[in-house]
C-alpha cells in the first residue's frame, strides 16, 4: 500500500558516508564506503591509489599519542599527513614523486631520518606495477612482482622501516593481492606478510572492503564473470610491531621478544 508523506513534512536526506565523523573499529573486518570523513579532505583524492583516510584514523588512534611522530614513507597524496596533524601528531611523509611542498622527495629504502624517531610507520606501497604514480627509475610501481623484481625492493623498504621505528612502536601496511591479464594471480599479501614476519611481531590482520565503483563502468563486470577471474574485493592491512630491545650488561643490545598481547588503544 503507498504510503503518502502528511503535508509539509520533507523526506530527511540520508547522511553522506564522507560527513560522517570517523568511528573506531571494533572488529577486523572494516568497510569504508568514502575515501574521506567528518566533512573534511584528507589527502588528495585525485593521486593514483589514495588511501581510504578512516584505515589511518583508526591506526593512529589505536597506536599513537598526540605528538608522537607518525611516518608515511610513501605518502603520495598526503593522507597520512592530514590524519595525523588533525589528532594532534606530528607527521613526515616522503615520496619519489611529491605533489605537495610537505612531502619531501626520497626513496623508501633511503630515508633521510634517523634511526628510531618514528612513533609510528603507516605505508601503502604500489601493489607491484598495477598503478602508473611516476616515471621515476626507483618507483616501486615500475617493479613486476611476477618478474621477481618488486620483492627484493619491498624488502628493502621494509628494512628502512624497521631502522627508522622505534622498538616497541607499531606500523600499518596497507595493500591488496593483484591480478592481472596474462600473468594471473600474484598474493602479494602473503608474500608481505611473511616478509613483514622476518623483521616484526604480528599483532592482527584486518580485511578491509573495496568499493570498486568501476565494477558497474564498461566491461569489468561482465569480463570478471565471463573470464573465470575475481575482482579485487578487499585489501589486507597488516599490523606489526618493531620488537623491543633491552640493553645488554655489556653495553650492546639485545632485541626482546615482543609484549604480548598488549595492542589495545592507546591514544585519544
Ligand atoms: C598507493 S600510493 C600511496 C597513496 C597515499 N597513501 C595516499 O593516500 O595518497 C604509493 C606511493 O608510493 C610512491 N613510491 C613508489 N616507489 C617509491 C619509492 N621507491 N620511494 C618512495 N615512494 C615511492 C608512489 O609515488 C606513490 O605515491
Amino acid at each position: 500500500m503507498k504510503t503518502s508523506r502528511p503535508p509539509g513534512l520533507r523526506r530527511l536526506a540520508k547522511p553522506r558516508p564522507d560527513r560522517l565523523p570517523p568511528r573506531l573499529e571494533p572488529t577486523t573486518l572494516w568497510d569504508f564506503p568514502s575515501r574521506n570523513y567528518g566533512g573534511g579532505v584528507q589527502g588528495d583524492g585525485a593521486w593514483p591509489g589514495a588511501t581510504p583516510a578512516q584505515v589511518i584514523w583508526n591506526l593512529l588512534r589505536r597506536y599513537t599519542r598526540p605528538g608522537d611522530l607518525v611516518v608515511d614513507p610513501m605518502a603520495g597524496g598526503g593522507t597520512t599527513l592530514d590524519v595525523a596533524r588533525e589528532l594532534g601528531r606530528r607527521a613526515l611523509g616522503y615520496d619519489l614523486a611529491p605533489r605537495r611542498p610537505d612531502v619531501f622527495r626520497a626513496d623508501a629504502r633511503k630515508l633521510p631520518l634517523e634511526s628510531g624517531k618514528a612513533g609510528f610507520v603507516f605505508v601503502d606501497p604500489p601493489y607491484s606495477n598495477h598503478l602508473r604514480y611516476s616515471g621515476d627509475p626507483g618507483c616501486l610501481g615500475r617493479l613486476d612482482a611476477a618478474g621477481g623484481e618488486y620483492y627484493p625492493a619491498m624488502e628493502a623498504a621494509l628494512d628502512e622501516i624497521r631502522r627508522i621505528l622505534a622498538p616497541g612502536r607499531h606500523l600499518g601496511l596497507y595493500v591488496s593481492d593483484s591480478f592481472a591479464k596474462g600473468k594471473g594471480f600474484q598474493p602479494l599479501g602473503f608474500e608481505l606478510f611473511s616478509r613483514l614476519r622476518q623483521r616484526f611481531d604480528p599483532v592482527d590482520i584486518v580485511a578491509v572492503a573495496r568499493h570498486n565503483r568501476v565494477l558497474e563502468r564498461g566491461d569489468y563486470r561482465r569480463a570478471a564473470e565471463e573470464g573465470g577471474f575475481f575482482l579485487r574485493g578487499f585489501n589486507y592491512l597488516f599490523i606489526f610491531r618493531r620488537g623491543a630491545e633491552r640493553r645488554r650488561p655489556d653495553g650492546g643490545r639485545r632485541p626482546r621478544a615482543g609484549r604480548r598481547g598488549g595492542s589495545g588503544p592507546c591514544g585519544k
